[in-house]
């Protein structure tokens, strides 16, 4: 059993600073220490906008797991009110989507999904992602001689995951910067505390999502092929009598997929590289142990997540470490700081590829992220391929990180040849 430690009499002004600080590029480069303090005010802390801060690994983990727990759904976004951010027109759109839905809702469209990256689906796409890596890896070797210096992010980290999520769904390569753009913009809706204007952006943007992923779904309608927007529609033929709404069904489903994949992959593979070769000895052991490639993914991903922040909404009154909360009050899961929880990891602040450590990255529980296999066969290969290419790789200058708290991004990697 966890020892818990609670402080609900938190100073509010302590906590705004925090997320102040945590903001600046000093904060985004390293949340570490804040996270630290904000694990020294309690293991539940009260968020001065409302809500609270869970910052343990156990409680975490716990409510993630409890059913009982919901999402912030469809419902519960009306009842915050028409002046809120939850009814924005992005907000309102992502209410649809599957990790917006709770049981038993939930349950059938997940269902409805299938195991999308099962065995077979892995191998068939195992060899357009080692195709998409030895391209890019060549333009990054290129750039390199060329101009003795690349950025490791635009030329492939931000490249893989749209090739790889794009192949998938079968969508044409030459749309990938306009969809790329398109869900850099509409995360914010998704972060944590949004401001007008990213609201806007993240608006528009789904506005444009929405027309894009609509027309696919007509378009595979007229000519169905083996893909998998043409296998949701089968399945939702089956389960739904009325087409439209069959139709409907299918483009949230594309729609989702799309959104969930690039942005969160993309800040991995920068963090994997960035983690990697700021620790040359580790990078230099894997090239010889390359079988502990798999470790050091999930070392990255406990160490720095894509993802900071899992939220859900109490479902009635109810106690979490001794702190009471709210029937209906949210509760943001500080995942970044979970998986540095010294009562759970040992010497949490050290990168260590051989620790083989459990982490919430993917989330838990109903909701885990079903796009999990693709991830880290994108990240195993890219790691793989660059022990064998690029061994002499180093850091030009430090990364740049756009200033988010819940979604990372890294939107600079300057690499140099050794
Ligand atoms: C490193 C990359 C990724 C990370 C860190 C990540 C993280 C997550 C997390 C934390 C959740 C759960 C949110 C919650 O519990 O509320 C989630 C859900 C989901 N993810 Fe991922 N994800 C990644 C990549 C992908 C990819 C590549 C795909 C698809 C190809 C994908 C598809 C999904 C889907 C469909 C869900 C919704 C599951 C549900 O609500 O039942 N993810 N992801």
């Amino acid at each position: 059993m966890e020892s818990v430690l609670t402080s609900p009499a938190v100073d509010r002004r302590a906590v705004v600073s925090l997320f102040s600080r945590l903001r600046t590029p000093s904060g985004q480069a390293n949340p570490l220490p804040f996270y630290d303090e904000l694990r020294s005010m309690g293991d539940v802390v009260p968020a001065p906008w409302g809500g609270y801060l869970i910052t343990s690994y156990g409680l975490c983990d716990r409510v993630l797991r409890d059913r009982a727990w919901g999402v912030p759904d469809s419902e519960w976004r009306a009842r915050q009110g028409e002046a809120t951010r939850w009814s924005a027109a992005s907000s309102r759109e992502m209410s649809r989507t599957l990790p917006a839905l709770n049981p038993p809702h939930h349950t059938r469209v997940r269902r409805s999904l299938g195991n999308m990256f099962d065995r077979k689906g892995m191998a068939d796409i195992k060899d357009a992602i080692e195709e998409s890596v030895d391209q890019l890896l060549d333009r990054l070797a290129e750039k390199l001689r060329t101009d003795g210096e690349a950025d490791f992010s635009a030329l492939v980290s931000d490249e893989l995951p749209m090739h790889a999520i794009g192949s998938w769904l079968q969508l044409p390569p030459a749309d990938y910067p306009y969809l790329r753009a398109l869900a850099h913009d509409q995360v914010f809706t998704q972060e944590l505390l949004p401001s007008t204007s990213q609201l806007a952006l993240s608006d528009s943007a789904t506005g444009q999502l929405q027309a894009y992923f609509r027309e696919l779904v007509q378009e595979r309608r007229r000519a169905p092929g083996n893909d998998p927007v043409s296998g949701w529609l089968r399945t939702w033929d089956a389960l739904e009598s009325d087409r439209e709404a069959a139709d409907e069904a299918v483009y949230l489903l594309a729609l989702l997929v799309f959104l969930a994949a690039p942005e969160t992959t993309s800040t991995m593979l920068s963090t994997m590289v960035w983690l990697l070769l700021e620790h040359p000895r580790q990078f230099g052991w894997l090239r010889a142990h390359p079988d502990h490639v798999p470790d050091a993914v999930e070392e990255v991903l406990r160490y720095d997540s894509p993802n900071h922040i899992i939220s859900r909404v109490a479902p009635e009154d109810t106690m979490l470490a001794g702190v009471p909360i709210e029937k209906d009050r949210m509760v943001h899961l500080m995942i970044g700081a979970a998986n540095h929880d010294p009562r759970h990891h040992l010497d949490p602040g050290v990168f260590d590829i051989r620790r083989k450590a459990a982490h919430l990255s993917f989330s838990s529980g109903i909701h885990y992220c079903l796009g999990a296999p693709l991830a880290r066969l994108e990240a195993t290969t890219l790691l793989t391929a660059l022990l064998g290419r690029l061994p002499g790789l180093q850091v030009g200058t430090p990364p740049v990180w756009a200033p988010r708290v819940g979604f990372r991004r890294i939107t600079e990697l300057r690499v140099v040849p050794s």
